[in-house]
């Protein structure tokens, strides 16, 4: 058994109490054995508890769960970064050619490599993960993080229509294609598969309805799509479903919203789909880096609170701009600053672990550092460069230091990531 030594903090219940209910060690010790969490508390309560456990003591550095990117797309690792254009004309002159490259299967497999590296790099543990319309593209990123035993959430993207023809399926290869997928990767090792139509302006409602039906058929595979993010974007789901309630009711009339459904956005949201949401167990990933980006507005947390809709932390690369969760908080705060409603750290970092794990019923594994719980886990430096050791003070408080990370923190402020207790990335020291 191995015990680590170092400050440590987690948010060890499914609560939202989050001054009272994040539990900090600042002398604190973490016992792993073999894959698994198995105590975690003070120091010198665990040492004694466990004697003959092997100590590794990263004493002035931070233990942190596992962060949980609850939103991105690992194809567009490589067309991250692309100047002037909001969402549709994106998605058309970026999104769609890069995309296409992953008719390759080699090429999925080198991009696959890749992604997993930039979030190891970057402290997360655990994605829910857009591919692209080729199933190949999935087997590649579920191949990849069965190597490193990592929790990984994914699905191959359907689209059949408003796009270019070589992305296109059709209703019949969307379901077959996905089911098969299900059976071979949806709770093989950590893998979970997630039905992914793109978002409603590419899919029929042929479509929309065959993945509705797998959403009953198999009730514990996860959905993700977009939702209400550009405003163009809005008018177009209007003028496509001229039957349909709003952008929310396309979906929820092909039973795709519901407990496991993640909702990439949801910036541009009426009073009843916010309370729909709510009663729907469903969740809104907020991805601040991305909706600045590509100017599509800003996320209202104060909505999603006062509705009960459970909200989680994204990325969105490759609209996002970066793979780290800690400055993605830190963009979320500038939204809410913007709000003038700002998001404190702890709840931030709620978003992050153990918030997005309750969010999508996985915090028995992910998401905290709970006994019981896989062994995933970071090891944080806050004080890396003259600048993090002039601001953040050796024994600065949890929110403080979170804090500063979010603003002036990013990759090297991750000293290593442990995956199923297993250390998988180690910073180089110059
Ligand atoms: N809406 C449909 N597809 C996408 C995508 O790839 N990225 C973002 N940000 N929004 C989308
Ligand atoms: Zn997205």
């Amino acid at each position: 058994m191995q015990l680590f030594r170092a400050s440590i903090a987690h948010f060890p219940k499914q609560t939202t109490q989050f001054d009272s209910d994040i539990a900090i060690f600042k002398d604190g010790g973490l016992l792993v054995d073999n894959k698994e969490i198995k105590d975690v508390g003070a120091f010198k309560d665990i040492a004694e508890r466990y004697p003959a456990a092997t100590v590794t003591d990263f004493s002035g550095k931070w233990i942190l769960p596992g962060l949980i990117d609850s939103h991105l797309h690992y194809p567009q690792t490589q067309s991250i970064a692309h100047y002037g254009e909001q969402l549709l004309s994106w998605l058309e002159n970026y999104t769609f050619p890069t995309e296409m490259q992953f008719a390759d299967s080699e090429h999925g497999e080198t991009i696959a490599k890749v992604f997993l590296n930039q979030l190891l790099k970057n402290g997360t543990t655990t994605g829910f993960v857009f591919t692209t319309v080729h199933k190949s593209s999935s087997q590649a990123l579920f191949s990849a993080a069965s190597e490193i035993d990592m929790a990984i959430v994914a699905g191959k993207v359907c689209m059949d229509r408003n796009c270019p023809s070589a992305l296109n399926d059709c209703p019949d290869t969307a379901q077959t294609d996905s089911a098969q997928l299900i059976e071979t990767w949806h709770n093989k090792g950590r893998n979970r598969y997630a039905l992914t139509p793109r978002f409603a302006p590419t899919s029929t409602e042929a479509q929309l309805a065959a993945l509705g039906e797998l959403a009953k058929q198999y009730p514990d595979v996860f959905i993700q799509t977009h939702l209400s993010e550009n405003l163009d974007e809005i008018a177009w789901v209007k003028s496509l479903f001229p039957k349909a309630d709003g952008y929310l009711d396309v979906y929820d009339t092909y039973n795709l919203v519901r407990e496991r459904a993640v909702f990439g956005h949801g910036i541009h949201l009426t009073p009843n789909e916010w309370a729909r949401l709510g009663d729907s167990g469903a969740t809104v990933a907020f991805c601040p880096t991305s909706n600045l980006f590509l100017g599509s507005g800003l996320f209202d947390m104060t909505a999603a609170r006062a509705n009960k809709v459970h909200v989680a932390m994204a990325t969105d690369v490759g609209a996002g701009t970066t793979f780290n969760m800690f400055k993605t908080y830190g963009d979320a705060y500038k939204v809410s600053q913007l709000r003038n409603e700002p998001i404190s750290p702890l709840e931030g970092f709620y978003l992050m672990t153990q918030g997005a794990a309750v969010a999508h019923a996985l915090d028995h594994e992910i998401g905290n550092l709970n006994p019981g719980s896989t062994a995933d886990f970071i090891v944080v430096e806050p004080r890396f460069d003259e600048l993090t050791r002039l601001r953040i003070k050796e024994d600065a408080d949890f929110d403080d230091m979170f804090f500063a990370l979010s603003i002036l923190g990013d990759d090297r402020a991750i000293d290593q990531t442990w995956i199923s207790g297993t250390c998988r990335y180690k910073k180089e020291h110059n």
